[in-house]
């Protein structure tokens, strides 16, 4: 298989483009600033229409695994213009450029197109965000919708695991608690947690298998940020009185977070050879990686 794969230095896409390449797919590895390690590194920004227009072009790919985007919630905020720029109106030119190419086309995008009120949404619920970055998402999928070739959006949620130069949740819990600092932990926000490697896993058999329409692919578990950092705390026998439960209006966020944005993985489950992990195994996948 020929994929394009964007955002391919990112914490997901430089995953999912090592297994492609481990599988011996050929991999157009789409990067802005940071060089990808694995693939053919392909130059493409978001932001200039010409950039996007030639991709497709360039690499003529069987498909294009959508990942580049503009992901700092507060930056988003304060960004308007910019994210929907980069999130949503090159979405809408990519996707487009794919479907002339009769290239399937998966975009991930984010548990955030929920407002949290009510967690364990379904594909089929009606997303209503609360914040830029959760808007912008939301237009870029919508733009999918109106094309006649084949398309998935495959949503996720705070997706954890090791990466070159990006920290993730777990691994930040492990290094302050390694280190004796304290740290706040909010206990009132609800997520569905995601191991990259079990992600990447989901994405390239959705993208394999051509499946169209809405995928959720996170974790299996809904759980909050305090509890996920307990149990990795105890799997590595580290100091639990250094772990402060905190709430999200504590935070000194500039965007309002939905409270949970859990996911229903049920149609995944159901559909996906590849499971969605539920977090004891998924944590348990990571404390082995970090030996
Ligand atoms: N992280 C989360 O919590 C989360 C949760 C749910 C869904 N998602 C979705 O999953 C996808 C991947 O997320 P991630 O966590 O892997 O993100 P990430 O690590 O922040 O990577 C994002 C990638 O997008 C690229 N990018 C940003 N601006 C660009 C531009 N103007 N032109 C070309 N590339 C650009 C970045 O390249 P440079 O660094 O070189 O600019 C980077 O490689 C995103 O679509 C995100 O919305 C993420």
């Amino acid at each position: 298989m020929k994929v394009l794969v964007t955002g391919s230095a990112g914490l997901i896409g430089s995953q999912v483009a090592k297994d492609l390449v481990d599988s011996g797919d050929t991999v157009y590895s789409g990067y802005h600033k940071a060089e990808p390690d694995v693939g053919i590194p392909t130059h493409i920004d978001l932001s200039d229409i010409n950039s996007i227009n030639e991709i497709i072009k360039k690499t003529n790919p069987d498909s294009v695994i959508h990942l580049a985007a503009m992901t700092n919630v507060d930056l988003c905020e304060k960004e308007k213009e910019l994210a929907m720029k980069i999130n949503a109106k090159a979405t809408e030119i990519l996707a487009k450029q794919a479907a002339k190419n009769n290239s399937f086309f998966v975009y991930v995008s984010t548990d955030y197109v929920f407002d949290g009120v009510e967690g364990m949404k379904k594909e089929s619920d009606k997303p209503n965000p609360v914040d830029y970055y959760g808007r912008s998402k939301l237009e870029g999928e919508k733009s999918l919708m109106n094309l006649a070739s084949s398309w998935c959006i495959a949503r996720t949620s705070t997706p954890y695991g090791l990466h070159s130069s990006k920290t993730t949740f777990p691994i930040w819990v492990a290094n302050k608690l390694s280190e004796n600092t304290e740290i706040t932990v909010v206990t009132d926000q609800h997520t569905s947690p995601t191991y990259v490697p079990n992600l990447s896993r989901m994405l390239i058999e959705i993208t394999r298998r051509q499946l169209v329409g809405i995928f959720h692919v996170s974790g299996a578990t809904r759980i909050s940020r305090y509890d996920m950092a307990e149990k990795l705390v105890d799997k590595l026998k580290l100091p639990k009185t250094l772990l402060l439960p905190s709430s999200i209006e504590k935070m000194d966020w500039i965007a309002k977070r939905p409270k949970d944005s859990s996911l229903d993985v049920s149609k995944a489950l159901d559909i996906l050879k590849e499971k969605p992990l539920d977090v004891e195994q998924g944590l348990d996948s990571l404390v082995k990686q970090m030996n």
